[in-house]
């Protein structure tokens, strides 16, 4: 069961401006459709009703928060809006360096390269995102996920689902004695957006100390996180979620950060850490590929709007709005039993699409067919987190599947109401009794690495 809530309290801000949105027609949709390979990454965004692709970058930010555009400090090299984000990221994570970057993923490939990483070493994470993955990968580093089992099965509870199974860890550490670097994922995004404990923190910073191993949060929901402790991690109810994340943080070397999530941000990013030796190479580097290390790819007045949207989310009614909003959407699915991924998670809601569509072999993508279904019948667009993602061909050129077929309902901060959620959470109970008559699909192109961008399909049976 989610958490009993049926009810909604307001939203601790209130509306200033509106951007329109429309609803197309059924025949509309399934030639946009058609148009666009059955890929719903293709689909233009103004032909989608709500839109809960991703959380990341797509948050409404506050009038503070524009107003500090206006404050943007251009000057190429030591802007003022560069020291304010620094204030800010040293007091919330502890860490001395802070380097801004355009986007999360462009903070993994810096500290992939400052780490050396190469095609002898392993990479443990308790579920990489898929850039990271792709980021490690694509230099011939071995990913290996270790998360707990129990993240792997929708229905069963667990305050904790993406905690890293630490004893596994161990085991892996003692079998290789490559592993460069460990990274958690706060919240574990691959696994539904589910929380990590600050005891399995903890657990993990003193096997990666007692092996030497640098040990890194993806802190891209670090203030999601830091409040799923705050509700259920005994000791720690009556801590601030700034308090909270300052211990998180204070367990690692280090923090890659997409600010497009926590960050209230549409688009930056960050790296904090205290090795100087990391700090110089990943500053070298960076001049190459992102821009002066005050700037790192970004705009003085992204910085500024970077700075104020981190002092934003750590706000308790902020965050508390955020989880009932989630727990809210995953209650309606749960109680008209649509199958969805227990408990909620953090950032998303996820449809288990193997429950939803028994009929449909992972050969043919349900969780795919699922999001091409919802985005037919209704304008949702959703994203999959299943077999188009995640599954690859081992040495015998066999397909492994994933054991999770997800479609991820993801919210982006600050921009539905409650009647956007009840549209999404109605279209989904009536698509449900209809739910036999959607077919799978077959891909027609494989582009390989984070194929799901590209990928073109065509439905089977048509
Ligand atoms: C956990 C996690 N890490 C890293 C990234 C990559 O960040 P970006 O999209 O800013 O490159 C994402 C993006 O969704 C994410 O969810």
């Amino acid at each position: 069961m989610t958490n009993a809530n049926d009810t909604l309290p307001p939203p601790p801000f209130k509306i200033k401006m509106v951007e329109p949105i429309k609803l197309t027609t059924l025949e509309e949709r399934k030639n946009i459709l058609k148009t666009a390979g059955y890929n719903i990454f293709n689909i233009p965004a103004e032909k989608v009703y709500i839109d809960l692709l991703t959380d990341s970058g797509t948050s409404a930010m506050s009038d503070n928060q524009w107003s500090g555009l206006i404050l943007g400090d251009e000057s190429y090299a030591q802007c003022k809006n560069f020291f304010h984000l620094q204030s800010i990221v040293q007091e919330i994570t502890g860490f001395e360096f802070v380097i801004p970057t355009h986007q999360g993923r462009s903070a993994e490939n810096l500290v992939c390269f400052a780490l050396n990483l190469d095609e002898t070493k392993i990479a443990v994470s308790n579920q990489f995102f898929d850039t990271t993955r792709a980021n490690i990968e694509s230099i011939g580093t071995k990913a290996h996920d270790l998360v707990i089992q129990e993240a792997y099965n929708t229905s069963i509870y667990h305050d904790f689902k993406g905690n890293m199974d630490s004893n596994a860890l161990e085991d892996l550490i003692n079998q290789n004695s490559n592993v460069a670097v460990i990274i958690v994922t706060v919240t574990n995004n691959t696994g539904g957006g589910q929380p990590v404990s600050l005891q399995n923190i903890k657990t993990v910073s003193n096997i990666a100390k007692k092996h030497k191993i640098p040990f890194f949060l993806d802190a891209a929901r670090f203030a999601e996180n830091a409040y799923f402790i705050k509700l259920r991690e005994k000791g720690y109810s009556d801590f601030s979620p700034l308090q909270i994340a300052q211990k998180m943080f204070s367990y690692t070397d280090g923090c890659m950060m997409s600010a497009k999530k926590d960050g209230l941000v549409n688009i930056g990013g960050f790296i904090a850490l205290n090795d100087t030796n990391l700090y110089n190479r990943i500053k070298e580097r960076m001049v190459i590929t992102e821009g002066f290390p005050t700037y790192g790819g970004l705009a003085g007045r992204d910085l500024e709007a970077l700075a104020r949207g981190l002092n934003e989310v750590l706000s308790e009614d902020y965050l508390k709005y955020r989880y009932q909003q989630l727990q809210y959407l995953g209650n309606r699915l749960d109680t008209a039993k649509i199958p969805i991924l227990l408990p909620v998670g953090g950032h998303s809601v996820n449809l288990d699409a193997r429950r939803y569509l028994p009929h449909i072999s992972q050969s043919e993508f349900p969780g795919w067919a699922l999001t091409i279904a919802l985005y037919e019948n209704y304008g949702i667009r959703t994203v999959e987190l299943g077999s188009v993602m995640f599954a690859h061909q081992n040495e015998y050129q066999e397909w492994v599947y994933p054991d999770l077929e997800l479609v991820r309902l993801a919210i982006p901060r600050r921009v539905y109401s409650r009647e956007h959620l009840d549209y999404v959470a109605d279209s989904i109970i009536k698509l449900y009794k209809s739910k036999d008559r959607i077919k799978g699909l077959k891909m027609t192109y494989d582009p390989g690495l984070l194929r799901h961008f590209n990928a073109l399909f065509e439905p089977i049976g048509e």
